[in-house]
């Protein structure tokens, strides 16, 4: 890792050939029959349950839903980070059984190596194997495309929450994934970051047109970033002996292309049917 960023690494400029090489791809991911149990016997917990959904490479979806429904156990499941109790999470028309490289995560907090300066923490992010030529284009293309070419050397203590954030979105990319999965990365930012960091998202899903799911319980920042929102929850009218777990309850098409008018009646609309959805009177 450090190789990578050592003084004696040769110096190269930002050629536009070591950035072909390393360059982004999107895959599908299907989610097939999921279900996850925790525990076993008396003590056994249904979290989710029947979740079929296919998602196309290159989407964005946004996953909506009451905390504790099991948004970051899909997540986990996706990355190989936790396994489904039964069914299978498909990349790219493969099974995924253990941590999976194709995937990289974002969370809620950065993450960062205090010790570490930003371009040495978004080089962790590397693909094994990357030259060192290629690998310090990437960190130079990517600190670029996230605004911190000029903090590449300060550490984590010394840049703002939102730098750390866009450093933690760097190193996630760093790697090339295939399919990037964020657990509401801008869940800690005050609201006027939040809202730079969405278009940031956008600015990298152009430059890095990769699949990303992208969990977050706020309903305006799935229908500003997303081509499709699924809601997790417990099917309405489920009854006494329904199956325990939340299961997609609900998909919608976003329409218009990005970045969208905030202000726009069509979007509050959806927004109070959403709200509905999730149990929120938005009155
Ligand atoms: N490793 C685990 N062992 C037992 N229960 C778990 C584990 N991980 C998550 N859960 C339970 O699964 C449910 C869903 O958790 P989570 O996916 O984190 O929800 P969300 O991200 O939607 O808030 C919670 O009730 C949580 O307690
Ligand atoms: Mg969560």
């Amino acid at each position: 890792m450090t190789a990578v960023l050592s003084s004696s690494a040769p110096e190269t400029s930002l050629d536009a050939d070591a950035g072909a090489t390393t360059r982004t791809p999107a895959l599908a991911v299907a989610f097939r029959s999921l279900r996850r149990t925790f525990g076993t016997g008396a003590a056994a917990h249904t979290v989710l349950r029947d979740v079929d959904f296919e998602i196309r490479a290159g989407e964005v979806l946004a996953i909506l839903g009451t905390s504790g429904c099991g948004k970051s156990t899909l997540l986990r499941a996706t990355a190989g980070l936790d396994s489904p109790t039964a069914g299978s999470v498909d990349i790219d028309g493969t099974p995924v059984q253990g941590i999976d490289s194709r995937c990289a995560f974002a969370f809620q907090e950065p993450r960062l190596l205090p010790w570490h300066t930003l371009q040495a923490n978004i080089a962790i992010g590397l693909p094994t194997g990357i030259s060192a030529r290629d690998g310090k284009a990437k960190v130079g293309r990517l600190l670029e495309l996230v605004g911190l070419t000029d903090f590449a050397k300060h550490r984590p203590r010394e840049i703002s929450g939102g730098m750390a954030q866009r450093a933690s979105l760097a190193r996630a990319l760093a790697r090339n994934p295939g399919v990037l999965l964020l657990d509401e990365p801008f869940g800690a930012l005050d609201a006027l970051t939040r809202i730079k960091m969405q278009d940031l998202l956008l600015d990298i899903h152009r430059a890095e047109p990769t699949t990303v799911l992208l969990v977050t319980h706020d309903v305006d920042e799935a229908l500003q970033l997303a081509d499709r929102i699924i809601i997790l929850g417990k099917e309405a009218n489920a009854g006494e002996g329904a199956a325990p777990g939340a299961t997609i309850v609900r998909t919608v098409h976003v329409p218009g292309g990005r970045p969208r008018d905030r202000g726009s009646v069509e979007l509050a609309r959806m927004r109070a049917s959403l709200l509905e959805t999730l149990g929120v009177d938005s009155r």
